[in-house]
């Protein structure tokens, strides 16, 4: 009975250290993958591009450390530091002031941020997408350079009427999936219109900057892009008669159907983006672009904004 007992005893204690490990593993694993995770999302979202200025990134230098030129209509902004540093990057912040940074556009200090920064689109974000890029930017290198301030004209370096900016223009909230539409397709959707933020230079703004969301991606000629084309699945002024390969090909390798390269804003894009992605993404994209509505339209190119 004693004997038995004892067993039973050293038996729950084997399975309690067994379920213990287990859990332990499977924690250290799930920090890895969130940490792979993140870096694949750091190139999904773009956030290299804006927040590593032009020359480090030439050099392969740290990544994220700030410095980044990015002309608008509105003025010259300069993506700020993001590393962990404590004092020029986010090393003091929380998770919460991350989430809140991305998804409401407010700095741990409540002031609110320019939509230079895409939370527009980050918005939608998945919370497990947040903590993957918050977990792999937390092992980055600290860059110890501070962050510029932005040259703003008058009226636009008033952050305060950022609170009327946001309350016609911003729209806070989650992507509820489409259970009408395939997986792949929900995939796309969140890609494109959440990750990738293509709308952001595709969608046409409206004279406050807000994006005129009933046109989403028929092409804008006066964005910070310098003109980004219709990608809509119009046969005449859009994509509509690539294929789901032609589109892949460009965002992979940045390779046009007619054999030319794409120039331009969207060469960054491809390369510190959409040439990291898996294949199912991209093709992923691929099935959402082709569903869009087509919409006639044909942005006039005008010379790039020019940055640096
Ligand atoms: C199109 C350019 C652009 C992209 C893409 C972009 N950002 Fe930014 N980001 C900015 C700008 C500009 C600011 C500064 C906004 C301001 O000062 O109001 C900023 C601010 C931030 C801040 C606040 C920094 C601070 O010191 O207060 C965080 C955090 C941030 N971005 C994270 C990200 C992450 C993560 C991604 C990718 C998922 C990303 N950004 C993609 C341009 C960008
Ligand atoms: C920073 C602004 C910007 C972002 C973000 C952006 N694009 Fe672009 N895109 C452009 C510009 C500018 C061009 C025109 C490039 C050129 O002149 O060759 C372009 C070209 C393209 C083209 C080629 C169209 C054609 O007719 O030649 C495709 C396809 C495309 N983008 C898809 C996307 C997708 C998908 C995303 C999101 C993952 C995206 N873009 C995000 C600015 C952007």
């Amino acid at each position: 009975m004693r004997l038995a007992l004892a067993g039973l005893v050293f038996g729950a204690a084997q399975i309690l250290a067994a379920a213990f490990t287990a859990a332990y593993g499977a924690e250290a694993l799930a920090e890895a993958s969130a940490v792979e995770r993140g870096k694949y999302l750091l190139h999904a979202g773009g956030c290299i591009g804006c927040h590593t200025d032009k020359a480090t990134l030439k050099a392969k230098g740290p990544m994220l450390g700030g410095g980044r030129v990015l002309k608008t209509p509105f003025g010259t902004f300069f993506g700020p530091n993001i590393t962990p540093h404590p004092e020029h990057g986010i090393g003091r912040w929380t998770e919460a002031q991350f989430r809140r940074a991305l998804r409401h556009g407010r700095a741990p200090s409540g002031r609110h941020y320019y939509p230079a920064f895409p939370y527009t689109s980050f918005t939608r974000m998945t919370d497990r997408d947040i903590g993957a890029l918050w977990a792999y930017i937390r092992t980055m290198k600290p860059v110890d350079r501070p962050s510029k301030r932005h040259e703003l004209a008058f009226p636009y370096n008033v952050r305060f009427l950022l609170t009327f900016w946001k309350w016609m223009n911003f729209r806070r909230g989650a992507l509820a999936p489409d259970p009408a539409k395939s997986k792949q397709w929900n995939r796309g959707a969140y890609l494109v219109t959440v990750l990738g933020h293509c709308g952001e230079c595709h969608t046409p703004r409206n004279s406050l900057g807000g994006l005129k969301r009933s046109l989403s991606m028929s092409g804008e000629a006066d964005g910070p892009a310098g003109g980004a084309p219709n990608i809509t699945p119009h046969k005449e002024t859009g994509i509509g008669k690539w294929s789901a390969e032609d589109i892949v090909s460009a965002l992979k390798l940045g390779m046009l159907p007619d054999g030319d390269f794409i120039g331009g804003e969207m060469t960054e894009v491809v390369e510190h983006g959409t040439s990291k992605l898996t294949d199912a993404d991209l093709n992923a994209i691929a099935t959402y672009l082709a569903a869009l509505p087509p919409i006639r339209s044909k942005p006039k190119k005008k010379k790039p904004a020019g940055d640096e």
